[in-house]
């Protein structure tokens, strides 16, 4: 029971531990010095922005609502774009973004539109290009840099009085995809989470910016993925290994269900730390979410809580219903697991399309699929001595003592 108390306390104390959501302006990095070395000899500052490896130069004019800004970024695909825009509203985001996008075409010269993204685009509707009234986008070029093999977009703003240039909201993002001729229609961008994060407040007069996903956002998620893979994608697997191998057969082992109730209480306790922080980051990510991760988490959440109720409610071990009581929680075991590595891998997805996370997983699953190759080997060897000693001869009962272990 105790157990079952501190995972509560545990839960409703990640919960409600005092994680801020509130963002501090923060120095960024300088530019690389190719792409620095790229911009007119006027501009005056340039960052490496957050994510996407975009970076972002640009001046201050002494009309203090117009700038120079230069955004550059890498565009891997043929029909691939480059956005960069700025947004009006308290909070920098997607929706209601003014923005200049530029295409990059297979053989063609590169070309560029200004476009009013809204919260329809986002729900889905074309994206048309559109004359924005409260900004002038002057002096627009769109152009590939050989040396540093970046797409940039360079243009002189004219901010309307809604923008101040201390506290501006700008956005960029990169598609792999558009269609049209003359009028070119960017089609979704992909949606893990550096696409997610593209967005800041940035401070032009001393260069300082803050957004969601700072430093600490970075290590909540991190702590999330690798409780997650720890708590359900190690530990669980393990104790169903315990369960199968350490019962009556290769291995009799007197305290086995003991053994197994600890990794799986351990397993369920870390596990359920990284849901709760998993369900923090989804609320705290007021402008995109991850459903299919999310709902596949709740399902598992709710069925290995079954599952960890079932060790205390199970009937008794002479009980008629025991076998069907053993079949279900054998079946939603192993549904469950299966489960559980699908959404590590899903969440390996959203989290970076960098592939260490991914092999260091697969690296996990490998150990526990060599353990369980080397007992299921150790138990047909031992099963195939055992009845060559009882019964020389026959083959028929063993093969069913064999069938009933599984
Ligand atoms: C055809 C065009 C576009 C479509 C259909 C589209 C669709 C979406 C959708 C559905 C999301 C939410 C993803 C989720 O909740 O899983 C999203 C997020 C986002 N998009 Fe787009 N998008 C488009 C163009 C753009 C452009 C041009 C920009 C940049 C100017 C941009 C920047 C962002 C950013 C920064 C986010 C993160 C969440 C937010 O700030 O709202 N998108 N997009
Ligand atoms: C079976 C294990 C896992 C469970 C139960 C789980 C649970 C969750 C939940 C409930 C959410 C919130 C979903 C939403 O409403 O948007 C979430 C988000 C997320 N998960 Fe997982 N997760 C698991 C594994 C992982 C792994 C291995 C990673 C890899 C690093 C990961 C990365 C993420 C990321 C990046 C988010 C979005 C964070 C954000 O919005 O800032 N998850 N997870
Ligand atoms: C960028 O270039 C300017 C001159 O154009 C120079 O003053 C500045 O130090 C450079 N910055 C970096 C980070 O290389
Ligand atoms: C852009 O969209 C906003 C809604 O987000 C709307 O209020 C505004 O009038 C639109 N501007 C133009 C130029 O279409
Ligand atoms: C636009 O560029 C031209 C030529 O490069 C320059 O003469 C002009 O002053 C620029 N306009 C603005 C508003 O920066
Ligand atoms: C770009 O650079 C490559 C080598 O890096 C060179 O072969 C090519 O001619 C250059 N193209 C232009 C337009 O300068
Ligand atoms: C400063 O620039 C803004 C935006 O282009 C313009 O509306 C305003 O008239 C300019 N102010 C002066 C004093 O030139
Ligand atoms: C711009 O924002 C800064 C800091 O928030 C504020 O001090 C300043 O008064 C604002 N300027 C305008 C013109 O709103």
């Amino acid at each position: 029971m105790s157990a079952y108390l501190f995972t509560t306390i545990l839960m409703i104390l990640t919960f409600f531990s005092p994680i801020s959501t509130t963002a501090k302006y923060r120095h960024s990095t300088p530019c690389s010095e190719d792409f620095n070395a790229s911009l007119p000899k006027s501009f005056t500052n340039c960052n490496k922005l957050n994510t996407l490896g975009a970076q972002f130069g640009w001046r201050i004019h002494s009309n203090e609502s117009v700038i120079d800004i230069c955004v550059g970024a890498m565009i891997e695909t043929d029909e691939g774009w480059l956005a960069w825009g700025v947004n009006p509203q308290a909070e920098s985001q997607m929706a209601g973004t003014r923005a200049i996008i530029g295409f990059k075409k297979p053989d063609r010269k590169p070309s560029w539109n200004t476009y009013n993204v809204t919260s329809e685009t986002k729900l889905g509707c074309r994206l048309m290009p559109s004359k924005i009234k409260d900004i002038d986008f002057r002096n627009v070029t769109f152009e590939y840099l050989n040396q540093t093999k970046y797409y940039r977009i360079c243009a002189t703003v004219g901010l309307s009085s809604e923008y101040n240039v201390s506290r501006l909201n700008h956005v960029w993002q990169v598609g792999f995809k558009s269609i049209g001729m003359e009028v070119m229609e960017p089609l979704k961008h992909k949606n893990p989470l550096p696409n997610m994060d593209s967005t800041e407040t940035i401070n032009l007069r001393v260069g300082t910016s803050k957004s969601n996903a700072g430093p600490h956002r970075h290590r909540m998620r991190m702590a999330h993925g690798v409780l997650n893979m720890i708590g359900w994608g190690t530990l669980l697997p393990l104790g169903v290994i315990i369960a199968r191998y350490f019962n009556k057969y290769p291995l009799p082992y007197k305290h086995w269900i003991r053994l197994h109730i600890t990794c799986q209480i351990t397993g369920y306790t870390v596990g359920t730390i990284g849901w709760g922080i998993g369900l923090w980051l989804g609320y705290a990510s007021k402008h995109f979410n991850f459903p299919i991760h999310g709902l596949i988490a709740h399902f598992i959440f709710a069925f290995t809580t079954l599952q960890m109720l079932a060790l205390r409610l199970k009937p008794h071990s002479n009980d008629d219903y025991r076998i069907y009581w053993s079949i279900y929680h054998h079946f939603l075991g192993y549904s469950l697991l299966a489960l559980i590595v699908v959404n590590i891998f899903r969440g390996i997805g959203i989290f970076s399309p960098n592939q260490t996370w991914r092999w260091a997983y697969i690296g996990v699953l490998c150990g526990l699929g060599f353990i369980t190759l080397v007992f299921e080997i150790f138990t047909w060897i031992k099963f195939l001595k055992d009845r060559k000693e009882k019964n020389p001869g026959e083959n028929d009962e063993g093969q069913q003592k064999k069938n009933t272990q599984m």
